[in-house]
């Protein structure tokens, strides 16, 4: 099995809010992510396809159409965006890495296999900051 991944970039606003909670509880828990008027990261997103190469071109996806897929699908609906009141698959959920990853796979898994017959969709890895990322396998 060939792994072939794919990182693309956007930035977005954000605040981690729980409407069910009183202010207090929510700056408790978020801290300076629950502030009020937004906050801002410049995320990278890495999707992962596996599979066999296809014998006739030698890969498992091609790199351009799956840059292509994820720009059109997710980039532009997150790139320059607030999360929590911009972006249609977020809404009423709570704007964390998590959901957002989520839902990301929620979005691309039925797409991979309408550019590659041998790839499926593996893992999305995405980056809040450097040093902190959430992954997701589908399950
Ligand atoms: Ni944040």
């Amino acid at each position: 099995m060939v792994y072939v991944s794919r990182k693309e970039h956007f930035n977005a606003a954000h605040k981690l809010y729980n409407p069910a909670w009183s202010k207090e509880k929510n700056a408790e828990v978020f801290g300076p992510c629950a502030n009020e008027n937004w906050h801002g990261h410049n995320f990278d997103l890495i999707v992962t396809v596996k599979g066999m190469p296809d014998p006739e071109t030698g890969f498992v996806i091609d790199l351009k159409k799956l840059s292509t897929l994820i720009r059109k699908q997710v980039i532009e609906r997150l790139d320059h965006k607030n999360l929590n009141l911009d972006v249609d698959f977020m809404q009423g959920k709570l704007a964390s890495c998590e959901t957002l990853v989520v839902e990301i796979w929620k979005i691309l898994q039925p797409e991979i296999k309408t550019i590659s017959k041998y790839g499926v969709l593996h893992a999305i890895r995405l980056y809040e900051t450097p040093r902190n990322y959430v992954e997701y396998f589908g399950e």
